[in-house]
């Protein structure tokens, strides 16, 4: 009996696999995201591991903490200080890291800048692209400004290619852009699919842990579509770093969701101007900027981004409602909050919610879901349910509770000196914080309250 060529289906977005198709993927609930590809035989699922594992022949007895030597992780200085804190502290030598993010929104951009400022340090960077011509890269470079020679470029797709190129050249640091263009012969599926990108990451991991060099892969986010999302490859590389923004707005936040060499929920912030991307070292004045003054249903809150501080505008639109069932809409924060918000309004302050629309928008397209912009979401409703606005030098933050209770939140102190340092002059905070930043930050006036009806009181 002939062999039947053996096939199996993966979900494009997160990387499931199954044995038939199906409609919707269990794993990240996406719809028609499987595509069929062939199985790799077995023999080849080896390729890429560790060296030191099973496979290699070379065993190594278990040791203890102290018979491990430790030896100075070594990290480049990027020269972009907002991606070295979202790097923690640097470039590690040997990593290989993820940048994600849509197209457009900047990837290729940024990772030129990293290759120009590494290679102004006399580094030698290896730039791969399979998506632009050298001529297209030359047209960009032109614009990011000016470049030394230990950067060198290359257009390749093939990865025992870009193998050959890497162990003849031996960079200290690698591009690789994107890796949705990249394959491996030894693979039968199509670029960009599951299987080769999975390939062709272990290919790049092998390279980066063997000859110690620090390897970038851009990876595009696709919605939909027939190329696998960087997703299925998280959990291989050692940092995964996301792009966000609108691609209309000219701000980009750059978001670490795994870090092996460094805290995750860093972020860093950019704006896309005409050189490339410049980084906006006071975000907070960057969202308040162009704020309405004396409108009703505006409110500035804090929120903690890392270990970073940043002031955000919370804007509130409360209309009566045409229909039987009012509207609510939430742009930059959690729907269902802001549902659980109105509703806390409705019971604990008596405000007749139910008869109005509610609109909530974080200004600037920021997207926040920390819970100690509940109290500035509560003050701008309020705000606008009454048509009152709120003084312009007011900063509020603190959780909401379900009684309406008003409740603490981590690092009361730096957001208080935030608020301070751009000028606002009076803040209201979690009474549980009063006193705590009443002794560590002067010159504020600052107001603690126990409940949304006490803070109601005050406007
Ligand atoms: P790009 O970095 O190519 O995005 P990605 O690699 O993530 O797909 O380009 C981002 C966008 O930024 C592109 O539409 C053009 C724009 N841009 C600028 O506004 N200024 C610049 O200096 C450069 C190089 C690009
Ligand atoms: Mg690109």
């Amino acid at each position: 009996m002939a062999t039947k060529i053996k096939s199996v289906f993966f979900c494009q977005s997160c990387g499931y696999e199954s044995s038939k198709w199906m409609g919707q993927c269990p794993g990240c609930r996406e719809w028609n995201t499987f595509v069929e590809e062939a199985a790799k035989p077995k023999t080849q699922q080896v390729k890429g591991l560790p060296t030191g594992s099973r496979n290699s022949g070379t065993y190594v007895p278990p040791k203890t903490l102290s018979e491990i030597v430790m030896n100075e992780e070594e990290r480049y200085d990027t020269h972009i200080g907002e991606l070295n804190r979202v790097l923690g502290g640097g470039l590690v030598k040997g990593s290989l890291i993820l940048v994600g993010g849509d197209p457009g929104i900047g990837k290729s951009t940024i990772l030129l800048q990293v290759a120009g400022n590494l290679s102004a340090d006399t580094r030698s960077v290896l730039y791969i692209s399979g998506e632009e011509s050298l001529q297209q890269i030359k047209l960009r470079a032109n614009r990011l400004g000016t470049f030394k020679d230990s950067l060198k470029f290359m257009c390749e797709t093939n990865l025992s290619d870009i193998e050959d190129a890497i162990t003849g050249m031996k960079p200290e640091v690698v591009v690789i852009d994107s890796i949705q263009t990249m394959y491996n012969e030894n693979v039968s599926s199509a670029p960009g699919s599951v299987s080769q990108v999975r390939e062709s990451t272990s290919v790049l991991l092998r390279i980066a842990k063997s000859m110690n060099i620090s390897i970038f892969i851009v990876g595009h986010v696709t919605k939909e579509g027939q190329v696998a999302g960087p997703r299925v490859l998280e959990h291989m590389v050692d940092t995964v770093l996301y792009f966000e923004g609108d691609r209309h707005a000219s701000y980009r936040v750059l978001r670490a969701v795994k870090n092996r060499f460094g805290s995750t929920n860093e972020i860093g912030v950019f704006e896309m101007q005409d050189k490339g991307l410049v980084e906006v070292t006071n975000p907070s004045e960057y969202m308040l900027e162009g704020r309405p003054e004396n409108a009703s249903g505006s409110v500035v809150t804090c929120s903690i981004e890392g270990t970073r501080p940043i002031l955000i505008e919370v804007q509130a639109l409360v209309c009566r409602t045409n229909f039987g069932f009012p509207r609510r809409q939430a742009n930059g924060t959690d729907f269902n909050r802001v549902n659980l918000l109105a509703a806390v309004l409705e019971k604990r302050v008596g405000l007749q919610m139910g008869e109005y629309d509610a609109y909530v928008n974080l200004a600037g397209g920021m997207r926040i879901a920390e819970p100690s912009l509940d109290l500035g979401i509560c003050l701008a409703l309020i705000s606008s349910f009454k048509n009152k606005p709120i003084a312009d030098d007011v900063c509020a933050f603190g959780e909401v509770g379900l009684s309406g209770e008003v409740r603490s939140v981590s690092l009361g102190e730096a957001r208080a000196m935030e608020a301070k340092k751009l000028g606002f002059k009076t803040l209201i905070v979690p009474k549980a914080l009063e006193k705590k930043i009443r002794t560590s930050v002067s010159d504020l006036e600052i107001i603690g309250v126990s409940s949304v009806a006490d803070a109601m009181k005050i406007l």
